[in-house]
């Protein structure tokens, strides 16, 4: 007797127990909620041959960052394939070039595979997102690209929350935010506690400048959400980073350290990295007095989380935590070795980040401005690259080009421009 899981696709296990595990957990993945894992643990319990039930494990110990777990899994996925159906095994393949490193292929092998199971929502979901496989492409129009890709799947899915909650935020990462905004609600009102719903109605919120309105709703909303979950520390980030332009220097320091920072977050090392030294630094922008020790603890956990270069985005930041914590030799190896999916771009600003640091304004400029035209390529969020936007504004304000400053923000972020978190801009 064959089975189907709740996105009406069959998969090979004839127990009901393994298959409503397995539902659960692709409910808890899907929305970033924490569960996954001891969903599909609890399929493969009641069914180890159940190769899929194995995959889907594998994804979700990597969404918590057991890496070694996750290779495992995948590995005894790979071993039961050739049990399972066609679509089972193209899954499991493509989410093996996940783990071994391709992102590229896997990328490719994605987009085949949803042509024919535009369903499988699971395996759909490793291309959406701004941390996904074209998220972090490295290529120029990446944020179209993903719009077009969850425009194409959207129609097969009906009245369901997660891919409209993924084209929503497509569509905010483009720049419709009304629209955005508009399909998020409805979202919302289907999974109230889908996590990457209530995230990116925090981006759209962001991107209309909404401020007060977007504190108090996340705030709220988080409020009911588990710890241990994937994004509860980046979603702590967006609250701090709204306390900082509220001026509420006292509620951006609490929720660094208590929910951001190394020794307070839970998530990924990716979304630690990232967000401290992005708070970090906009806070100095904004003219908040940052402690050197608090560089220095980001600085090493950079060096410790990510030793290899590669991860262009983490890399960016890492560069950036090791130039305001005074480490040459950390800085310079990124600069002279980046050689991610944006590596190119990573060098110059890996060196902007050092001339920053050394008060170099003219040859901070020089590099910095040669990444300007592409930072989509960085990948992550507009609200994450926002960094790069405001340092190079601040830049041009430590050169005493006020005006030039002023027109660069309007031109290019004309959200930030209003109450411009840059000090000396108001
Ligand atoms: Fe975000």
């Amino acid at each position: 007797m064959s089975l189907f899981d709740g996105y009406g696709n069959r998969i090979s296990t004839s127990f009901h127990e393994a298959r409503d595990h397995y539902d659960l957990g692709v409910h808890q993945f899907l929305g970033a909620n924490h569960g996954a894992c001891e969903a599909f643990l609890a399929s493969v319990t009641a069914d180890p041959d159940f190769a899929l039930g194995h995959a889907a494990q594998a994804r979700a110990h990597m969404m918590e960052g057991r890496m070694t777990e996750a290779k495992a899994a995948i590995a005894q996925a790979e071993a039961l394939a050739p049990k399972a159906d066609s679509r089972e095994r193209s899954h499991i393949a493509a989410f093996s070039l996940v783990l071994a490193g391709h992102p590229g292929a896997a990328c490719a092998a994605i987009r085949a595979h949803v042509q024919a199971h535009p369903r499988d929502a699971l395996a759909a979901q490793m291309c959406t997102n701004v941390f996904g496989l074209i998220g972090f492409s490295g290529e120029v129009g990446r944020e179209a690209e993903l719009l077009a890709y969850t425009e194409a799947l959207l129609p097969h899915y009906g009245d369901d929350w997660w891919m409209m909650s993924m084209h929503a935020l497509s569509l905010c990462e483009t720049g419709q935010i009304a629209a955005s905004q508009s399909l998020m609600d409805k979202a919302l009102a289907l999974n109230p506690r889908n996590a990457n719903g209530a995230h990116f109605r925090a981006h759209a919120q962001y991107e209309a400048g909404e401020t007060s309105a977007g504190r108090r709703y996340l705030s709220g909303w988080i409020a009911d959400y588990d710890d241990r979950a994937v994004l509860h520390g980046h979603l702590s980030w967006h609250i701090a980073l709204w306390a900082l332009h509220d001026g509420d220097e006292a509620a951006m320091w609490a929720a660094v350290d208590s929910r951001v920072g190394p020794g307070g977050a839970k998530g990924l090392p990716i979304n630690v990295l990232t967000d401290t030294a992005a708070i970090l630094y906009r806070a100095e922008i904004a003219g908040f007095a940052v402690e050197p020790a608090r560089w220095q603890q980001i600085s090493d956990y950079a060096a410790r989380y990510f030793p290899e270069a590669g991860q262009s985005f983490a890399e960016m930041h890492a560069a950036l935590s090791h130039a305001m914590a005074g480490d040459g030799d950390r800085l310079a190896r990124i600069a002279e070795t980046a050689k991610g999916f944006a590596g190119d771009l990573v060098r110059p600003v890996a060196r902007a980040w050092g001339e920053i640091a050394r008060e170099n304004w003219p040859a901070a400029l020089e590099s910095l401005s040669q990444v300007m035209a592409t930072t989509e390529r960085f990948g992550g969020s507009r609200a994450q690259r926002d960094l790069v936007e405001l340092a190079y504004v601040n830049v041009l304000m430590k050169l005493g080009l006020v005006e030039e400053a002023r027109r660069t923000l309007l031109s290019r972020r004309p959200v930030l421009a209003k109450a411009p978190p840059v000090l000396g801009l108001h």
